[in-house]
């Protein structure tokens, strides 16, 4: 089937008010007819959620969470729940990413958990699986993607509400990417994983690449099959670079 692609953009825990330019900006450069054929995406910090979905609201840009909690409220400090990320007209949260599987240890069953917290909010879950370095070096990495893909997504996924994001975790902030070849190897080897499980469904669900996609490498890593997007983080955070990678559509 016919996806539209999504470019995503990951600020991590970066952005404060003054950042709130790039916003603007990207929300006023995706205003043109390639909106129509490529969907774009902002997750900021929880703090600008609100305030960015205000500035993105007559752009056909789209504004996240990052994260959110698997239950939608109680006794959770500092945890935000996708029925929050609703709440700030939040329409998308990343779930399962690197960082929050290394730095706060979570596992494939919570990330599953999070995913069907942000179904039941009506967001779109983009959960993120990819190798390590280690795992890579020992020629792991679709054991890896298939045991993540496995574990980390609900049954209830579908195309609308699912999108996955493969992030080989060494390529992550490191200007390093992986070749062509071997992202076509992962998204193929993901893509079948998803339709031997969802069939139809699975067929439609977006599959995004990220990791260090920069304007200089999007065109070569989007054109390869079975690339439907890209999850893109520090070169997100300027208005011109964001923007430049969705240009090579
Ligand atoms: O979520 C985004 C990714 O972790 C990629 O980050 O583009 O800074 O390498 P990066």
């Amino acid at each position: 089937p016919d996806v539209r692609p999504l470019v995503a953009g990951n600020w991590k825990m970066n952005g404060t008010r003054d950042s709130l330019d790039q916003i603007k900006a990207i929300a006023q450069g995706v205003m043109i007819p390639l909106s129509e054929k490529v969907e774009t995406l902002i997750c900021p910090p929880a703090t600008l959620l609100y305030v960015s979905t205000a500035l993105a609201t007559d752009s056909p840009l789209a504004i996240g969470g990052q994260d959110c909690h698997q239950a939608q409220s109680g006794a959770h400090t500092g945890d935000i729940s996708a029925d929050m990320i609703a709440d700030c007209f939040g329409t998308y949260v990343i779930v399962g990413h690197s960082e929050r599987r290394i730095d706060h240890a979570e596992t494939d069953h919570m990330i599953r958990g999070k995913a069907q917290a942000a179904y039941q909010a009506d967001l779109t879950a983009i959960v993120c699986v990819g190798e390590t370095g280690e795992e890579r070096d020992a020629y792991q990495t679709l054991d890896i993607l298939k045991r993540q893909l496995s574990g980390s997504l609900p049954e209830e996924a579908t195309a609308e509400n699912t999108v996955i994001a493969y992030e080989p975790v060494w390529a992550i902030g490191t200007g390093l990417t992986p070749t062509a070849k071997d992202v076509e190897i992962a998204h193929a080897f993901i893509r079948s994983e998803l339709v031997h499980r969802f069939g139809d469904e699975g067929k439609g669900m977006r599959i995004l690449y990220g990791g260090s996609v920069k304007p200089g490498n999007a065109r070569e890593l989007l054109a390869v099959d079975n690339v439907d997007g890209a999850l893109i983080g520090g070169a997100s955070l300027k208005a011109t670079d964001f923007l430049a990678i969705y240009g090579t559509y």
